[in-house]
């Protein structure tokens, strides 16, 4: 029987690509801020040291505002997502971009061709997205994504009590820093944003971890 964290959140429903896509197709989206997420502008503004390299992954993209703003900053982005409508819609609103491009890919397991070959990954409410069972199969997926000593950093949601409720699914900061240990990762940095959406104040975390 395997012993459940008491951090860790009951285990949830995992969601498949069909589930995800019937989001866009009728619109049901609120997660979707329209435009990058305020703590990242901070970031790009004032690019910390630990924000080192050019080729950049954005998990579970969506419409890829996240995808966007950091391609405009001058990043070589690549927005994955395995919901086919939320690619059809990222490229409608950003193919323009340049050095920006789309890719279908489930994050949990990422095809070979995207193996090893991003020195950045971003998150933002894709980890809250996956049923709690699943989180070690992301945290192998980006570190399969990332090339040797490549930086996972972003937005994690939802920070409250474990609650079997979700997505988005609840975790705790404890909880975090194990699995990210767990999987080959070193935390180097973990604030609570004060530019957070005013939906998320409080709730969600700025953290970057760095793979062995
Ligand atoms: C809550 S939405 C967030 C979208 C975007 N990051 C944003 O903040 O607007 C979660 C996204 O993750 C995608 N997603 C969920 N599970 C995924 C998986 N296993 N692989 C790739 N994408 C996934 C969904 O299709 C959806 O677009």
């Amino acid at each position: 029987m395997r012993i459940r964290h008491p951090d860790e959140a009951p285990a949830g429903v995992v969601r498949q690509a069909v589930d995800w896509n019937r989001h866009y197709l009728t619109g049901d989206t609120g997660w979707d801020m329209g435009r990058a997420a305020p703590p990242f502008e901070s970031l790009i503004s004032h690019p910390p040291s630990w924000l080192q390299g050019r080729r950049l992954a954005a998990l579970g993209c969506g419409r890829g505002h996240d995808a966007a703003r950091f391609a405009l900053a001058g990043y070589r982005v690549t927005g994955l997502d395995f919901a086919p409508l939320a690619l059809e819609e990222a490229r409608g609103l950003y193919g323009a971009v340049p050095g920006l491009d789309f890719a279908a890919c489930d994050i949990t397991a990422p095809a070979v061709d995207l193996r090893g070959t991003f020195e950045l990954v971003l998150e933002h409410t894709c980890f809250c997205a996956l049923a709690p069972q699943q989180r070690p199969d992301y945290v192998a997926g980006v570190a399969a994504l990332l090339s040797p000593g490549g930086i996972l950093f972003g937005l994690w949601y939802r920070f409250d009590p474990p609650d079997a409720e979700g997505p988005p699914y609840s975790l705790s900061e404890a909880r975090l820093l194990e699995l990210m240990a767990r999987g080959g990762f070193d935390p180097i940095h973990f604030e609570t944003p004060a530019d957070s959406h005013d939906k998320r104040a409080g709730r969600e975390r700025l953290c970057a971890f760095r793979k062995r």
